[in-house]
């Protein structure tokens, strides 16, 4: 999110294929839990934010990273883990770590 909100772009297209390796991971080595088969629900709002990434609209990511928020929680709430909420972060999650874009 705050790559994003940064306009850190090749930050933001780091992270979104950290998100990516997650995915493949789950499908690889949870195949057999019954979850694993609607992760496909969550293509739609990765590829949005991928593109938003990929054309630099910070309008489009905010917008495609609310609808990836939405997508956790829709299958959070369908799997029985709808204690498990997710939201769109406040605060930066580490106090190491510049999100600023110095190359802008
Ligand atoms: C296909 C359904 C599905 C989607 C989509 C999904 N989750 Fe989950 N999530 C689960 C299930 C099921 C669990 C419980 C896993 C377990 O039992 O260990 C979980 C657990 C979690 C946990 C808790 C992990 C832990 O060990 O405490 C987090 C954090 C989480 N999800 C984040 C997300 C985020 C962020 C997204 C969206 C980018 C997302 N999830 C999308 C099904 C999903």
């Amino acid at each position: 999110m705050f790559a994003g909100e940064n306009q850190n772009w090749a930050l933001a297209d780091f992270e979104i294929n950290e998100i990516n390796e997650n995915l493949e991971g789950i499908q690889k080595y949870c195949s057999e839990r019954t979850e694993t088969k609607s992760i496909g629900m969550i293509n739609p709002a990765m590829d949005s934010l991928r593109n938003a990434i990929l054309k630099k609209d910070e309008k489009l990511f905010r917008k495609s990273y609310t609808n990836l928020t939405n997508s956790c929680n829709s299958c959070h709430q369908s799997t029985n883990h709808e204690y498990n909420v997710i939201v769109i972060p406040k605060n930066p999650p580490f106090s190491n770590q510049d999100f600023s874009n110095k190359n802008k």
